[in-house]
C-alpha cells in the first residue's frame, strides 16, 4: 500500500498534495520512492492554462502500462481539473479509478478505498457554484482545519511551512478558471491560523508562507471585531520563534497602507510584493475585468517603493489576451520598465471554457504573435532583474539556508523556484512532492560528503547560492555577494 504524488501547478496546489498525503498517511499508506513503487499514484491537477492539463492527459494515457503490468493499482486525479472535468475524465482516461476535487480532499481516502474494493470508479466534487446558489455542495473548498501535527510528516523542510488564509475567489478576471474550480472568496478564521501557526513554530518552523488567490483581501468579521491581513501579521510576529512571514498573492487594489506599513514595521514580515499587473493597457485590464487602471497601479508601486524601499515586487502577465493591439502590448513592455519587478511571470492566453472571455472574447491573437510578445517581454524583464540582482554585488545579505543546490538534488524549493522565479511560463514538469522529501532527506544526511553548493533565500526571496556544510540547512546566515545572474546570486559564507 504505497502511494505517489505528481503535482503541477501553483503552490496551493503543493500545499494540497501536503495535505493529501497526510490524509493517505493517516490512513495507513505509506510514501512510495518512486511511480514504480507505488500501487496508487495520484495526480494532483491545475486547470489555469489548457497547455498544463493536456500534460496530466498525456502522462495519463502513458500509465496504462504501468496499471497493466500490476494488478490492483489505482490512479487518482485531484486538484482543479478533477472540479472542472468531472466524470469527462474517465472517458479520456479510461484508466482513472477515483476523481476529486480541491474541496473534497478529505475524502481522497475513502475514495481510494472504495475504488479498490469495489473495482469501480468513484468520483467526489462539488456542484456548479453558479447554478447552485444556495446549494451548500456547491464548489468551496474544505473548511477543515487540517491538523499540522500530521503535515509535520509530509512537509519536505522542517523549518518552512505554507499556511492557507484563504480559500476561492471573487474577483471574476475574464480569463480565469479560479473562481469556478476553487469556489468562493472565505478567509478563514484566525483563531484557527494563529493556532495552527502556533504549532507549526513549536515544530521547529520559522518560515511562514500565507496563502491565498487574493491573500490581501483577507478580512475576518466578527460581532464588531475585523482582521484584516495586517492585523494577522502583527498576531503572527508575536509567535515566538516566527522569524519570516511573507504571502502570496497580492490583488493591487487591496494593497492598503496599513498593510505596507506592517510589512514596514513588523520584524517578521518581509519585503517581498507578488502583486499580478496582468496587463499594462486601460483598455485590455478593462476587458479582463481588473478592478483598476494602470495609472492606479503605477500609484501602488510608488507607494510601495516609499513605504518599503527595499521591497521586491514581482508580477504575473499575460500576453495575446483577446485583442491585443501591438500598442496595447506595448504599454505592457512600458509599466515592466515603469515598475522595476524583481520578476515577471509571463503567460500567453490559454482560452479555458466556461468565463467570460470565452463566451464572449475572440482568442483572435495568433499563437506565434503570443509568443513573440512572450519573448520580447521576457528580455526586457530580464534586464531589469540582472541590473537589480547586481545591486547586491559586495553587500552583505542574511539568508535562510534551504538545503543543497538544483546542481546537488532535487528539491521542493527548486519545485517553488521553477513555479515562482523561472524567469519564463511558469508551466513546470510534473513534480512529485515524494521524490522531492526523498531527495532533501539524502541531502540531510550527507550521501556525497558534508560540504555541497547550498541556496538559501534572501528575506527579498532572492536566491543565494555559495559553498557551505550541508548541515546549515534551516540556519540563518550571512553571504558575502560576489556576482549575479537575473535570477540568482552567488557568494562566499561570512563566519562569524
Ligand atoms: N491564460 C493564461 N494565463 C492565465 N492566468 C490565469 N488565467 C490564465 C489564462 N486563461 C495567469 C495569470 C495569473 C497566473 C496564476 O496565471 O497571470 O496571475
Ligand atoms: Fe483568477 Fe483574477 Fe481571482 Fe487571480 S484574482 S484567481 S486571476 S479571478
Amino acid at each position: 500500500m504505497k502511494f505517489y504524488i505528481e503535482t503541477v501547478g501553483c503552490q496551493m496546489n503543493v500545499l494540497d498534495s501536503e495535505l493529501a498525503s497526510a490524509e493517505l498517511i493517516s490512513a495507513g499508506w505509506e510514501r512510495a520512492e518512486s511511480r514504480k513503487d507505488a500501487t496508487l499514484v495520484v495526480f494532483n491537477t491545475c486547470s489555469v492554462r489548457e497547455h498544463a492539463e493536456e500534460k496530466i492527459y498525456s502522462a495519463l494515457g502513458r500509465l496504462k502500462h504501468w496499471k497493466a503490468q500490476k494488478p490492483g493499482s489505482l490512479i487518482a486525479v485531484m486538484g482543479c481539473m478533477a472540479q472542472k472535468d468531472q466524470s469527462r475524465i474517465f472517458k479520456r482516461a479510461p484508466n482513472v479509478d477515483v476523481v476529486c476535487g480541491p474541496g473534497q480532499i478529505d475524502q481522497l481516502t475513502t475514495l481510494v478505498a472504495r475504488a479498490a474494493a469495489t473495482g469501480e470508479p468513484q468520483i467526489a466534487t462539488s456542484v456548479d457554484r453558479f447554478v447552485h446558489k444556495n446549494d451548500p455542495k456547491a464548489v468551496r473548498e474544505s473548511f477543515r482545519l487540517y491538523d499540522p501535527k500530521r503535515l509535520k510528516e509530509t512537509r519536505p523542510r522542517a523549518f518552512q511551512a505554507m499556511v492557507r488564509i484563504m480559500f476561492g475567489c471573487n474577483k471574476f478576471c475574464s480569463y480565469c478558471i479560479v473562481p469556478s474550480v476553487r469556489g468562493p472568496e472565505q478567509s478563514r478564521p484566525p483563531k484557527d491560523i494563529l493556532n495552527e501557526i502556533g504549532i507549526l513554530a513549536d515544530q521547529g518552523v520559522v518560515e511562514i508562507v500565507l496563502l491565498g488567490q487574493t491573500v490581501n483581501s483577507y478580512r475576518y468579521v466578527e460581532g464588531d471585531k475585523t482582521t484584516r491581513l495586517s492585523d494577522l501579521l502583527a498576531e503572527i510576529d508575536k509567535i515566538p520563534g516566527i522569524r519570516r512571514v511573507r504571502f502570496v498573492s497580492s490583488y493591487p487594489t487591496d494593497m492598503t497602507d496599513d498593510l505596507l506599513q506592517a510589512v514596514r514595521d513588523l520584524p517578521s514580515s518581509t519585503p517581498y510584493l507578488h502583486v499580478p499587473a496582468q496587463h499594462g493597457a486601460d483598455s485590455m485590464l478593462e476587458r479582463m475585468r481588473r478592478r483598476y487602471a494602470v495609472g492606479q497601479y503605477k500609484e501602488m508601486v510608488d507607494r510601495i517603493y516609499e513605504t518599503v524601499p527595499e521591497a521586491a515586487i514581482t508580477s504575473d502577465f499575460i500576453v495575446g489576451f483577446c485583442g491585443e493591439t501591438e500598442e496595447e502590448f506595448q504599454q505592457t513592455v512600458d509599466l515592466v520598465r515603469y515598475a522595476r519587478f524583481k520578476n515577471s511571470f509571463i503567460f500567453k492566453y490559454s482560452e479555458r471554457p466556461g468565463n467570460e472571455a470565452a463566451r464572449t472574447m475572440a482568442d483572435d491573437v495568433p499563437e506565434d504573435v503570443k509568443k513573440r510578445r512572450n519573448n520580447e517581454l521576457l528580455a526586457v524583464q530580464n534586464e531589469i532583474s540582472l541590473a537589480q540582482s547586481e545591486t547586491f554585488v559586495g553587500k552583505t545579505v542574511e539568508i535562510l539556508v534551504e538545503g543543497p543546490s538544483k546542481k546537488e538534488t532535487k528539491s521542493l524549493s527548486d519545485a517553488l523556484i521553477e513555479e515562482s522565479d523561472a524567469p519564463s511560463d511558469k508551466e513546470t514538469d510534473l513534480t512529485s512532492v515524494d521524490q522531492l522529501l526523498a531527495s532533501s532527506r539524502a541531502s540531510v544526511f550527507g550521501e556525497r560528503g558534508d560540504r555541497a553548493q547550498m541556496t538559501g533565500r534572501t528575506k527579498c526571496d532572492r536566491i543565494v547560492v555559495f559553498d557551505g556544510s550541508r548541515s546549515l540547512a534551516g540556519e540563518f546566515r550571512k553571504i558575502k555577494i560576489t556576482s549575479a545572474t537575473p535570477f540568482t546570486l552567488c557568494g562566499k559564507l561570512v563566519e562569524d
